[in-house]
């Protein structure tokens, strides 16, 4: 099968097409003909050498396939034809993909391979950072960073669709513009405006009651500075390379608070409290009130170019792999 492997850890050069064995299912297994791979952040920094605990080379990259079941290991209660979307653990830039059942998700009525691909990782991340772990209220007012991104479009589409008043942040105008579409009622470039600043006078010096940070850095920083006494900052992502630090004195003087979100780790640790995002997450996007925004998609031997287009900021919503 037609796979793509990374050999070496490195720059996006380092996702080489190759040719590989189908995978046989083991007993606990399902296999999936793979139709769209998603990509994620995850996958540009594991690939770099740069995400604790990631797979080391050689590998094949991809932490979520959309397809249908074409094999099924003994133990397993899902059927061959079964068209599901996988979080998988890494192998998902393939033409065959092995994943566990309780990694499985049925396709939501409606959703094509690609918005499926879209779906499990970045959704259940913005469902979990909103609600689960950020406690989001609908009088609230919420900061979404790279409001135009895999995370950030569904995290804006959920809090809208929650009654909050959404802050978004992206790098050019026809991200906001998007950001904009989806419920960020004040779309801010931070290339351009200083957003805690920009926060601080649309709020009368107030604040947001919740940030959601997926870059880190400086971006933590000064979200720190945006945030209403009494905020929580959810903390689910380095984009930037450079963790922040948090400072407790600031912290304790403004009741604040920073709470971090691993979606795997929640997983391994206690599934049932991420799982509770599904039947919510499911009518949102039955109903068409959540629309997964899939943004570019690339052929499978193209990974290289995909991730590229991701680190350089290009993407909007979700970009996949189609094999
Ligand atoms: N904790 C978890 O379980 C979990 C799950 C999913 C994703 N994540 C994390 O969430 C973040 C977003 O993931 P995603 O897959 O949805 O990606 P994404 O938002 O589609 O892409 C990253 C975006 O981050 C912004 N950005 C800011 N500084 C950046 C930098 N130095 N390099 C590259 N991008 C930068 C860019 O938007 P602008 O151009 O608008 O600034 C870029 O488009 C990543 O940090 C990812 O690792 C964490």
């Amino acid at each position: 099968m037609k796979a793509i492997e990374v050999t070496e850890y490195g720059r996006s050069e380092a996702l080489e097409p190759d040719e590989r064995p189908v995978p046989e299912p083991g007993p606990d297994e399902v296999r999936i003909d793979v139709e769209t791979a998603g990509i994620n952040f995850a996958d540009v920094m594991q690939r770099r050498g740069a995400y604790p605990g990631g797979p080391e080379p050689p590998y094949v990259p991809g932490l979520e396939a959309a397809g249908r079941i074409d094999a099924v290991g003994e133990n397993v209660g899902l059927r061959e034809g079964d068209e599901v979307v996988a979080m998988t653990t890494a192998g998902a830039y393939a033409e065959y993909a092995l994943a566990r059942p309780d990694q499985c998700f049925p396709i939501p009525e409606g959703m094509d391979f690609a918005e499926a691909a879209g779906f499990p990782i970045q959704f259940m991340t913005a469902h979990c950072c909103l609600f689960g772990w950020g406690d989001l209220e609908a009088d609230e007012r919420v900061l979404v960073h790279a409001a135009a991104g895999g995370v950030g479009t569904a995290a804006v589409q959920l809090a809208s669709r929650a009654g909050a008043e959404v802050f978004g942040t992206a790098s050019t105008g026809r991200k906001l513009d998007l950001a904009a579409d989806l419920g960020v009622d004040h779309p801010i470039n931070y290339t351009e405006t200083d957003f805690a600043a920009e926060v601080d006078e649309i709020t009368d010096g107030e604040g947001v009651h919740l940030v959601l940070d997926g870059v880190g850095g400086d971006v933590f920083d000064d979200s720190m500075d945006a945030l209403a006494h009494f905020g929580r900052i959810v903390t689910y992502g380095v984009a930037s390379g450079v963790p922040a630090q948090a400072n407790t004195q600031e912290l304790l003087f403004s009741n604040t608070s920073v709470i971090g979100f691993h979606l795997g780790q929640a997983m391994r640790h206690d599934a049932s409290r991420v799982l509770e995002a599904i039947p919510d997450l499911t009518e949102g996007l039955q109903s068409g009130e959540l629309e997964v925004i899939v943004g570019e998609r690339f052929p499978l031997a193209k990974a290289a170019e995909a991730h590229q287009y991701v680190e350089d900021r290009n993407s909007v919503g979700k970009v996949v792999l189609e094999p």
